[in-house]
């Protein structure tokens, strides 16, 4: 029998998600070992390419969250390296982690967005770039960092958009906010797995305290939601997967708005070609949901690890 791979598992980094990509990477090495890989743990900094070319693993797998781990850079040092990696590629990785450009091509293919536009921060800060109840985000994070929900009749805009600490992008995404319940997709190698609806009890909106602490937030698997809503939220996270170009995992986030009866309307957010990967993350449970355990989903991600070329 061919001896298993020897897996770099690449953690942390320098984004604003470095503490969740810590905990991802820790866990999914655990789990790699438990089934039977040779594994090395890289905790990332900008000297990556020269720690990678000393211990020439067979494969990567990138845990890692956010900015230049999941936006296509870390994907072209791999390439360049020749070594192949887990998750979506170069193309994939940049263009799904522009939030607006992302959502030109999901309406090009069809998957239900909302409109929004992206604006100097200055200006957001200081008027109403649309008229609430919207949403300010940055338009390349994760971990719902720096998001502010702007209510009907709140009428001041997020004053913090225009402080000097502001480290999140020059440019900031305003879109309108989409009331009602929130959902997620996997899709894992084209195919979705499931959807979970995730409540917040006691939390303005999925926000980063209720995505990471204990208790913060409930995940229904499968979400109770009727059949043909679910059926529609798998079929628009396969076409966001292929929209994109992913590979491997990745979890499309939605708003399902039932708020006004008749009008029902499922609305993509996002889609994460690096999603949180600790046993109790999103796609983990899905995977589990539908049999699969986590050592089996880890150990399938390094046998589908590749290079775009
Ligand atoms: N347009 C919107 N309407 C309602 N809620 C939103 C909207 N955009 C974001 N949110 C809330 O903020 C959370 C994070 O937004 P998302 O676009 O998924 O960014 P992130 O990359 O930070 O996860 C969502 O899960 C949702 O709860
Ligand atoms: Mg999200």
């Amino acid at each position: 029998m061919r001896a298993k791979p020897h897996v770099a598992v690449l953690k942390g980094g320098w984004s604003a998600e470095r503490d969740v990509s810590l905990v991802s990477g820790r866990d999914c090495a655990a789990a790699l070992r438990a089934e039977g890989f040779k594994v090395t743990e890289i905790d990332v900094t900008p000297d990556l390419a020269a720690v990678l070319a000393e211990l020439k693993p067979d494969v990567v797998f990138n845990a890692l969250h956010g900015r230049w781990g999941e936006d296509g850079c870390v994907q072209g040092l791999l390439e360049i390296l020749k070594i192949p990696y887990t998750h979506s590629g170069v193309l994939a990785s940049a263009l799904a982690m522009h939030k607006e450009r992302a959502k030109a091509v999901f309406r090009a293919w069809g998957v239900p967005v909302v409109e929004s536009k992206v604006v100097p921060r200055h200006l957001a800060s200081e008027s109403h770039q649309m008229k609430p109840p919207y949403v300010v985000k940055p338009v390349s994070e994760g971990s719902s960092v720096g998001i502010f929900i702007i209510r009907e009749g709140d009428n001041r805009p997020p004053g913090a958009l225009g402080s000097a600490e502001w480290a999140l992008g020059d440019e900031v995404m305003v879109e309108e906010f989409v009331p009602g319940r929130e959902l997620t997709v996997a899709v894992m190698g084209g195919k979705a797995l499931a959807v979970t609806e995730i409540t917040t009890a006691g939390h303005a909106f999925y926000d980063y305290e209720s995505k990471y602490a204990e208790g913060g937030s409930v995940h229904t698997i499968p979400a109770k939601i009727p059949a043909e809503v679910a059926e529609a939220a798998m079929r628009h996270a396969e076409a966001a997967h292929a929209a994109m170009g992913c590979r491997g995992v990745s979890r499309t986030d939605f708003r399902y708005d039932d708020t006004v009866p008749g009008k029902h309307r499922l609305i993509a957010l996002e889609i994460n070609t690096q999603p949180g990967m600790t046993p109790t993350s999103l796609v983990p449970e899905q995977a589990a949901y539908k049999g699969m355990s986590y050592g089996q989903l880890v150990a399938w991600m390094v046998e589908d690890a590749s290079c775009d070329r």
